[in-house]
């Protein structure tokens, strides 16, 4: 399969763990005889500092034809500080998502066995723990009217959804239940917000084109409860833009590290794969940055176009990487391999087996 996949390595440790997924998917080219090409492109921080802009038209051009885009972080200590700065990197990201109707983010929450110790919740808690967020990426209050008053002393952004924009990923997310353990819980607060009662009709209504799916609703905050005292209740979670920001990084609590969880944001067309941390600006440079989410990325993506061997293989090799207790040290706390050397160790053992048989 030949796939144009552009790398947009982005701020803080995103380009350090991208040429560790860009090492990964050249060592699945070799392996099962694909041709893949890459090509880099500005975003973020970095952008603005080169173009004044955080998503210059030519990394827009440049993904819009590309098949997939691997996609490293965002983010800089500088425009943290600075919560008035009218140019900041995280727009790049915003607009990449809006122009490539990337509606849908899909972030899976899987523990692995030989990990669970190391999870700051107890191991019988969250063994076994397998859900997949689907959190819907281009409305709500993220990409609605925002104003400020003149003076400065009144602000608001908008929350509003369609009936179409909670149906495409609505359906989405039930054809995932309908693969996976058949549940699906709709996480809202339809007990205030007139949004959230538009999401439990839409969804309820398509809820009966998958009777074989058994639906819930759970409440936002009684959901960021039940996540860490029962992670292993959930199987495919669907909520808004912002409710779903919020609880994925909660689910990255159960297994341990954010350096282990990887994203897809897909749309009509484009695809993009990202790890869920962000550019954690003080590791940048360091070699110290765990490449595992990013990686797992690399799995989606080829998940993403059908090629599941391959998506194996690289899963296969992680878990390798696990076993042999080559790991970054967010991970096991006593082992301190470097990006590089956990990078290379993956790539190295992705192999073309029977045994791979693991997602
Ligand atoms: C994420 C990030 C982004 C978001 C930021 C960087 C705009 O937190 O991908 O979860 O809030 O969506
Ligand atoms: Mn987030």
């Amino acid at each position: 399969m030949h796939l144009k996949i552009a790398v947009l390595g982005g701020d803080g440790i995103g380009p350090e763990v991208l040429k560790q997924s860009v090492k990964c998917l050249q060592a699945v080219a070799e392996t099962f005889g694909h041709n893949f090409t890459f090509t880099d492109g500005l975003v973020g921080a970095a952008a603005i500092k080169k173009t004044g802009s955080p998503l210059p038209d030519a990394t827009l051009e440049l993904c819009k034809k590309s098949d997939a885009i691997l996609f490293g972080a965002i983010g800089a200590l500088e425009y943290d500080n600075d919560p008035n700065a009218r140019v900041r990197p995280e727009q790049g990201l915003l607009k990449l998502r809006k122009e490539l109707d990337l509606f849908a983010n899909i972030r899976p929450v899987k523990v692995f066995p030989i990990l669970a110790p190391k999870s700051p919740l107890k191991e019988h808690i969250i063994k076994g723990t397998d859900f997949v967020i689907y959190r819907e990426l281009l409305g709500g209050i993220y990409f609605n009217e925002k104003k400020l008053s003149e003076d400065g002393t009144k602000a608001s952004d908008l929350c509003e959804y369609t009936e179409g924009e909670i149906s495409r990923i609505a359906h989405m997310a039930f054809k995932a239940a309908k693969r996976r353990r058949k549940k699906l819980t709709l996480v809202d607060k339809a007990n205030v917000l007139e949004t959230s009662r538009l999401w439990r009709r839409v969804v309820t209504n398509i809820g009966e084109s998958y009777p074989e799916v058994e639906l819930n609703c759970l409440f936002i905050d009684n959901a960021a409860i039940q996540i860490i005292l029962d992670p292993r209740q959930f199987d495919v979670i669907l909520t808004e833009n912002m409710f779903g920001d919020i609880l994925n990084d909660q689910g990255s609590v159960v297994l341990g590290s954010i350096g282990l969880l990887p994203s897809a944001s897909v749309g009509t067309k484009n695809a993009m794969f990202e790890p869920v941390h962000g550019s954690y600006p003080q590791a940048k440079g360091k070699n110290i940055a765990n490449p595992v989410a990013s990686i797992l990325s690399v799995a989606m993506l080829l998940q993403h176009f059908g090629l599941f061997e391959e998506a194996n293989a690289v899963v296969a090799a992680i878990l390798k990487s696990f076993q042999k207790n080559i790991v970054t040290s967010d991970v096991m706390g006593s082992s301190k391999y470097g990006t590089n050397y956990v990078g290379d160790f993956i790539a190295e053992n992705i192999v073309d087996s029977d045994d791979n048989l693991t997602m």
